[in-house]
């Protein structure tokens, strides 16, 4: 074990020893390589008066040395906001910003202590580190059946975790009491459980409502109260996304914050569809347990910062000066929720065109309240076939997620072709029921 780990973990178990029973083997090792090249140039930049011969990047005339028909193409950006390297966590200023933000929304976290957001290249690789962070082979994994098919790759064939899936929707709703059942049976005889949930969820489109939410947050505190460790990772990558009234607006994350010392809440989100900017890979990581915390985040974000820093070292310092300035335009909150009220006209005009009784012989809609998509629950043919016979013969693109559910992406459609669109769905459908 390094020195600068082990200090770490020293820290870590000093705050709370349950946190670092949770860790991984990986995320025992791993610590932020805080005396080597970039500790020397974080020093050097601020006492190298002379010359500063430390860093890889080149220099010209004071700033980042550059070429203009590069540059020419971000007017009103600096060559060094451009083009210089980020820290490993992120710039200091988009994480505090980032925090913010976090705290306007979801107001029940004023006062709960929780860690200075560290930024990721995209929710995808903060997930990515979390999966090093917390799971080893054979932990148990606890997500619904309805989930984004990429935590397989992340969590179980990169980890080797096991998936223990549970249902979604129990009676119109979030199965609650399977949930619950879940967490009972898959940690007997464990004394740690990763549990994964998303809301919105993808690719259903739900968000649970408070009393569905409140609900969660007591299973998982009943579970904590047993005795079990457990890591909770709330993926937020479609948050503030609402279009009904009654769900859960602030985030799962401040209902489990600071609840329990056995309690870790994780909040992976980003500004990838939040901020619509999915190409510019901008993710970000806050954790938050019960109990103190003295140094305990500190700690917990050098191991993150250690584990970004050895595969992505930092995320595009040009993406996140983008995403920056845009937190900070005064303009921002009016801009947003004026995007968010155009999704909504969408899920809303979902909503009206299946009223259409003449839709039921071939699906049944999943509930959906939130985010960018919702599913249909195919009748009598096989939602693979389905969708790529509407792909051939009516040039529609949609997503077969079981063999039963095709998912729809309203976020990419306009309200007036949505009619559309289920009318050829339908129409597919009967020449294959034919
Ligand atoms: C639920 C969920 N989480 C995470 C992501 C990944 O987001 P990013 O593009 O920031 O990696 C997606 C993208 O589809 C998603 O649907």
């Amino acid at each position: 074990m390094d020195l600068l780990a082990q200090a770490l973990n020293d820290r870590i178990i000093a705050a709370n020893p349950h946190v670092y029973a949770m860790l991984s083997d990986l995320g025992k090792r791993i610590y932020f390589p805080s005396k080597g090249i970039l500790s020397q140039s974080g020093e050097a930049k601020k006492l190298a008066k002379t010359y500063n011969a430390t860093i890889g990047t080149a220099m010209e005339g004071g700033k980042a040395m550059h070429l203009s028909c590069l540059m020419r193409q971000l007017p009103g950006i600096t060559p060094d906001d451009a083009l210089l390297y980020a820290p490993s966590p992120g710039l200091p200023a988009l994480r505090e910003a980032w925090r913010d933000k976090t705290v306007r929304d979801n107001p029940g976290l004023q006062g709960t202590p929780f860690s200075l957001p560290v930024v990721t290249t995209g929710l995808t690789h903060g997930l990515s580190v979390l999966a090093d962070l917390w799971v080893d082979a054979g932990d148990r994994l606890v997500m619904p059946d309805m989930n984004w098919d990429n935590y397989h790759l992340n969590f179980v064939v990169r980890k080797g975790a096991e998936a223990c899936l549970f249902p979604f929707f129990k009676d119109g709703g979030f199965a609650v009491d399977a949930f619950a059942n879940a967490l009972q049976k898959d940690s007997a005889g464990r004394d740690k459980l990763v549990v994964l949930l998303n809301f919105p969820n993808n690719p259903s489109g739900y968000t649970p409502t408070e009393a569905e939410g409140e609900a969660i947050a007591a299973a998982l505190l009943a579970t904590a109260e047993r005795g079990v460790n457990l890591v909770v990772i709330i993926d937020d990558a479609y948050y503030g996304l609402f279009f009904d009234e009654g769900i859960m607006r602030q985030s799962l994350f401040a209902k489990l914050a600071g609840r329990h010392p056995r309690l870790l809440a994780v909040k992976a989100d980003a500004a990838t569809k939040e901020v619509f900017v999915w190409g510019l890979r901008v993710g970000f990581i806050s954790m938050a347990v019960g109990g103190t915390s003295d140094g305990l985040y500190e700690a917990l974000n050098d191991k993150l910062g250690g584990l970004i820093r050895s595969v992505v070292s930092n995320a595009s310092a040009l993406s996140q000066k983008l995403v920056l300035d845009a937190l900070r335009s005064p303009s921002f909150t009016a801009e947003h929720a004026a995007k968010v009220e155009v999704m909504k006209a969408r899920a809303l005009r979902v909503r009206d065109v299946l009223r259409n009784p003449a839709y039921a012989e071939a699906w049944t809609a999943y509930p959906f309240n939130s985010g960018y998509f919702m599913c249909l629950r195919i009748n009598q043919i096989n939602a693979e076939t389905l969708r790529r016979h509407l792909l051939e013969k009516y040039g529609v693109g949609t997503i077969s997620i079981t063999a039963t559910d095709l998912r729809i992406a309203f976020s990419c459609l306009e309200v007036a072709q949505i009619q559309d669109l289920f009318d050829l769905v339908l129409k597919a459908w009967k020449d294959l029921a034919k």
